[in-house]
């Protein structure tokens, strides 16, 4: 997997060019591409792809998957600016507009969302279909009805009572939506059948939440440094969390929870002879992770 990360750490700056125009824009682009992401978004859809694939060679994951990371680094880059988060360091270095100012920090991630949607529909190695599928599934799970709605309902209930449902579904589309983007990605491609497209489903929607959770677990009880972003930005936004709502036991008691149902999707796709080795690894990366 290093060596995976590797590469898309290298393609994703080969995939900014400067340009004629002259601007530090692609420079601003390249500073939240830049390694110190753990890069678990493209990492799962190429892991997902070879395993239905049965095959080591992932080259037509590729591109989607550097596409996938772009939405995402965008995602963050605004999540960061003052009118939300306002947070000033961000993979161990100072976020976007600490260093670029605000303006230029909106316009490199709207960039970098475009980029994501030139990547997939020039991807020579996959069919013109598949690729519409791509887009139309990217631009579900990262607009308004997933990752942006997510966003939205997160900070319409700062200060707010909320129920857990509530919350849930809130993780569920400002987290979730991307990482289920990752595997249904890779089950686009390949095509395998419907009960094992629904068994993926399920576990991403988990793995989602799995993710989610600990991201709010180490934002109260994590360690800055290895973190790289600060510790205590939900309680200074007066964020609702699985911290804040049920303590720290009880969050626990959840993620613990997930991890089960996510291990016993993997069971049953073990049971149809695919080999989920990998996908249980990140699976434990994503519930044992420091950072
Ligand atoms: C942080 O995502 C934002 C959330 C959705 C919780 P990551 O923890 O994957 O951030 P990077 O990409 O490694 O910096
Ligand atoms: C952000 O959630 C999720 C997205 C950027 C879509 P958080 O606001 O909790 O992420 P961090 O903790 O800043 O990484
Ligand atoms: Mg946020
Ligand atoms: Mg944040
Ligand atoms: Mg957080």
């Amino acid at each position: 997997m290093n060596k995976l990360v590797n590469q898309i750490n290298d393609l994703l700056l080969q995939s900014i060019p400067s340009s004629p125009l002259e601007t530090n824009l692609e420079e601003s682009m390249r500073y939240s591409l830049e390694a110190g992401g753990k890069r678990i978004r493209p990492v799962l859809l190429i892991e997902t792809l070879k395993m239905l694939s049965k095959s080591d060679n992932y080259e037509k994951g590729i591109q989607t998957a550097l596409a996938l990371e772009m939405v995402h680094t965008y995602s963050l880059i605004h999540d960061d600016l003052p009118a939300m988060d306002n947070d000033d360091y961000r993979r161990g270095k100072l976020t976007n507009h600490k260093v670029y100012g605000e303006w230029k920090a909106l316009l490199a991630g709207d960039a970098l969302l475009t980029k994501a949607f030139h990547l997939i529909s020039t991807d020579g190695s996959i069919d013109a279909q598949t690729r519409i599928k791509l887009v139309e599934l990217l631009s579900d799970a990262s607009g308004h009805l997933g990752m942006i709605g997510g966003q939205t309902l997160d900070m319409e209930s700062e200060n707010q009572n909320i129920s857990l449902e509530t919350l849930q579904h809130i993780h569920k589309e400002k987290t979730g939506a991307l990482l289920t983007f990752a595997i249904m990605a890779a089950v686009t491609i390949v095509q395998p059948s419907d009960d094992v497209s629904e068994l993926l489903e399920d576990y991403s929607q988990h793995l989602g939440l799995i993710f989610q959770i600990k991201d709010d677990l180490l934002d109260v009880y994590g360690d800055e440094d290895k973190l790289g972003k600060p510790v205590g930005s939900d309680e200074k936004n007066h964020k609702n969390t699985y911290v804040t709502l049920l303590g720290q036991d009880k969050t626990e008691q959840k993620l613990d929870y997930h991890v089960k149902q996510a291990e016993k999707c993997l069971e049953k796709l073990r049971e149809a002879s695919y080999d989920t080795s990998q996908l249980e690894y990140l699976t434990q990366l994503f519930y044992q992770r420091d950072h």
